[in-house]
């Protein structure tokens, strides 16, 4: 399996580990190639092993593989440019927190633990050379009708999981132009609030 390359390592003021600094989102996802069944089960392993809150475990999964009648129904349930990129990529993930135990009391960190879960999903991905881009600007209540999912359970995002494509496939300058411009992040100093 060839894919493209494009790197687009992260500057840090330290070094980070090279999963996590070369871990980026693309939009450009090669149509041909597909993700091994394995590498699939190995990123829903990353997310099952994730950290959450009294290990109430509140994140769930639809797994839609290109070709299928679930991954177009995915990409129909994507909002503006995300349909128009995340169709090529070669397995589409709904991820859902569950809201609320089985007895109605409210799960506080259900979207916390959920988007944690993810993001291990996606650096277990980049590890086994394959890419992630988060989507948050999907239909919910759209995913919701199609998939029948429980109102106690919230659609929070989808995963298009992939191997890279050239920047030069995706169809508009504005994807293009995006897909090698600079990664940029606000410098630590900001963030850390306080240090002692
Ligand atoms: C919760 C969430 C929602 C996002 N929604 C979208 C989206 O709807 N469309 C999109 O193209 N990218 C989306 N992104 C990707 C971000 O734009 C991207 O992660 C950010 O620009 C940093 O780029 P990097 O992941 O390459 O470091 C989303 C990412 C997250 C975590």
């Amino acid at each position: 399996m060839t894919t493209a390359t494009c790197d687009r390592t992260a500057i840090t003021s330290t070094p980070i580990h090279e999963v996590l600094a070369g871990r980026w989102s693309p939009r450009s996802f090669d149509p041909a190639i597909e993700v091994p069944a394995e590498k699939i089960t190995a990123a829903l392993e990353a997310a099952r092993w994730s950290a959450s809150a009294a290990n109430t475990q509140p994140w769930r999964f639809i797994v839609a593989r290109r070709g299928t009648t679930e991954h177009a129904t995915i990409v129909d349930n994507l909002m503006g440019f995300n349909r128009e990129w995340a169709v090529s990529a070669a397995v589409l993930i709904v991820n859902i927190a569950t809201m609320t135990t089985e007895d109605g009391t409210p799960l506080r960190w259900a979207q916390y633990d959920l988007g944690q879960a993810v993001a291990l999903l996606s650096v277990q991905a980049h590890h086994d050379g394959l890419h992630a881009h988060q989507m948050g600007g999907i239909e919910v209540d759209g995913l919701r009708a199609a998939f029948g999912i429980d109102p106690a359970l919230e659609p929070m995002s989808v995963t298009a999981l992939g191997a890279l494509g050239s920047p030069e496939a995706l169809a508009s300058d504005v994807l293009r132009e995006r897909e090698v411009a600079p990664r940029v992040r606000r410098p630590l100093d900001e963030l850390v609030l306080a240090s002692a």
